[in-house]
């Protein structure tokens, strides 16, 4: 039988890119969100290694700011190397610290394709990496997503009336989004900065259909203090 943990991708081809420039600031704590504990170890070690922890991943390029550089290259530096992880400078977009990744692995013939995981989603499973990475080779653009549970209501009338949406359509995106390289490179070229809330948008653009892969709700991102709760509840279980 087929192991669905296998994907059909040699290994090492497909490099992770992990945005990490950014601040936080509805985490609101005085540092960057990522260096928050989550069982020992902060939020973005977790995120990188459930994605060194699959062989078809060769390369781990993160995005870090400038005022985080110390902490990376000091006292997390043995977590750093640990991983293997290639550290970049982000930007002030977060599409300007994935294209940052996108750059770092540029030449390297051995990728083929550029799995962009928010580096704020420690929870990841490697079920659903493999997964989104098998939709990924298949058809060259595949996008974690889980169904939307609550009941939606579009406003009307300046919200002095409102009609239930039909739900059964909708997805929220999740990472990782995973793009064969060209694709994503065609994406990244045409982008001129019109604002975009996901990298599959970019790639939407272009005209490149963009596959959704049903993930688990577990994924989540570490947005608020109180995510930070249920992410030790969800790794506890
Ligand atoms: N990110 C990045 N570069 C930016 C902005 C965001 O690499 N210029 C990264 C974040 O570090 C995070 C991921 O993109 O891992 C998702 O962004 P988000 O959850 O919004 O994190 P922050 O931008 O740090 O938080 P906030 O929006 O609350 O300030
Ligand atoms: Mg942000």
């Amino acid at each position: 039988m087929k192991d669905p943990h296998l994907t059909e991708l040699t290994a090492g081809c497909i490099a992770a890119v992990l945005p990490a420039a950014g601040s936080g600031q509805r985490f609101g704590s005085d540092r960057n969100k990522l260096f928050a504990m989550l069982s020992g170890k902060p939020i973005w070690f977790h995120a990188a290694s459930r994605l060194a922890a699959r062989p078809e991943v060769g390369r781990i390029v993160m995005a870090i700011s400038e005022q985080d550089e110390v902490d990376f290259r000091g006292p997390f530096a043995e977590l750093v190397n640990e991983l293997r992880i290639e550290l970049v400078r982000g930007g002030d977009q977060r599409s300007d610290s994935v294209r940052a990744g996108l750059d770092a692995v540029a030449d390297d013939k051995s990728i083929e394709f550029i799995a962009i995981h928010d580096a704020a989603r420690p929870l990841v499973r490697d079920a659903d990496l493999a997964a989104v990475f098998a939709k990924a080779a298949e058809t060259g653009a595949a996008i974690l997503a889980a169904p939307i549970t609550a009941t939606l209501k579009r406003v009307l009338n300046d919200g002095n009336a409102s009609l239930t949406v039909d739900r059964s359509e909708l997805y929220s995106a999740l990472t990782p989004q995973v793009f064969r390289v060209d694709v994503l490179r065609r994406a990244y070229d045409r982008h001129r900065g019109r604002p975009a809330t996901d990298d599959a948008q970019l790639v939407e653009r272009i005209g490149h259909p963009v596959a959704l892969v049903h993930g688990s709700a577990d994924n989540i991102k570490i947005t608020h203090p109180e995510d930070l709760r249920i992410a030790e509840a969800i790794l506890a279980r």
